[in-house]
């Protein structure tokens, strides 16, 4: 059994709390928010999805199902975009899901995009990086929900070029239609629909960045695990 009742979570999103895991720097545990739980998002969206059974409100057996099924139909390269899953461990907190842990070269907790952008701003090696990343999601068309520039990281070497983006919330597929009747171009299309609502989400901050406002919360780290 993990505890975690006695540190702080690095970070928290609508959704869950993110804690480093105590044996494993390198790893992250994922628990639900205890001042909202399923009960309450599942009262929260309305009819008619307050019919659905609680289990399908699960963030993360969600997560952990897409990720399982993204290994399986698209192999190992997709763990360049998205985080790695190592399935679940009991925690004092609840049932918590185990998922690579982003850091810097520098060893510290890497920031989202939005963060990224309010603390360093868009630097040549975010905006080759963005690009990299956008090429990759519509070749590859994951399905995702919108892309959120609070759910996806930036990766930072030790000379802080960004090396990396990285989705970790927000995958799989959410439509209406079972995904059997939908082909591979309804698919690329709506990966390019997603690329461009990031960008919008980009631009957003960088606008939002420049008239000096500042940010919401909403996945602002507590703490980036500094020794
Ligand atoms: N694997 C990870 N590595 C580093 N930071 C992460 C990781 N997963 C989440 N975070 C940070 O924690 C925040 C909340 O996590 P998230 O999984 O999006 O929670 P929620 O499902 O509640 O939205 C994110 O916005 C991100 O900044
Ligand atoms: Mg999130």
């Amino acid at each position: 059994m993990i505890k975690l009742a006695s540190t702080k979570p690095f970070a928290q999103g609508g959704n869950r709390l993110c804690y480093v895991h105590p044996d494993d720097k390198s790893k992250v545990v994922k628990v639900r928010r205890p001042d909202f739980t399923l009960e309450d998002l599942r009262k929260k969206k309305g009819f008619p999805k307050s019919l659905k059974p609680l289990s399908s409100f699960d963030d993360n057996l969600e997560e952990f199902k897409v990720l399982s099924a993204f290994q399986k139909k698209y192999g190992e390269h997709v763990f360049k975009h998205i985080s790695r899953c190592y399935g679940f461990e009991e925690t004092d907190q609840g049932k918590g899901l185990i998922l690579e842990l982003v850091r810097d070269g520098n060893g510290l907790i890497s920031y989202n995009i939005k963060q990224y952008l309010y603390e360093v701003g868009p630097t040549e090696s975010f905006n080759v990086a963005l690009d990299a990343f956008c090429n990759f999601w519509q070749e590859t068309s994951l399905p995702s929900r919108n892309l959120l520039a609070h759910n996806v990281l930036v990766q930072q070497d030790d000379m802080q070029r960004v090396v990396r983006l990285v989705v970790i919330d927000g995958l799989g597929y959410s439509g209406f239609f079972p995904k059997s009747m939908l082909t591979a171009s309804y698919f690329e299309k709506r990966a390019k629909k997603k690329i461009s609502l990031l960008r919008q989400d980009v631009e957003k901050y960088i606008a939002r960045a420049k008239r000096g406002e500042h940010p919401t919360e909403i996945g602002i780290l507590l703490h980036r695990d500094a020794d």
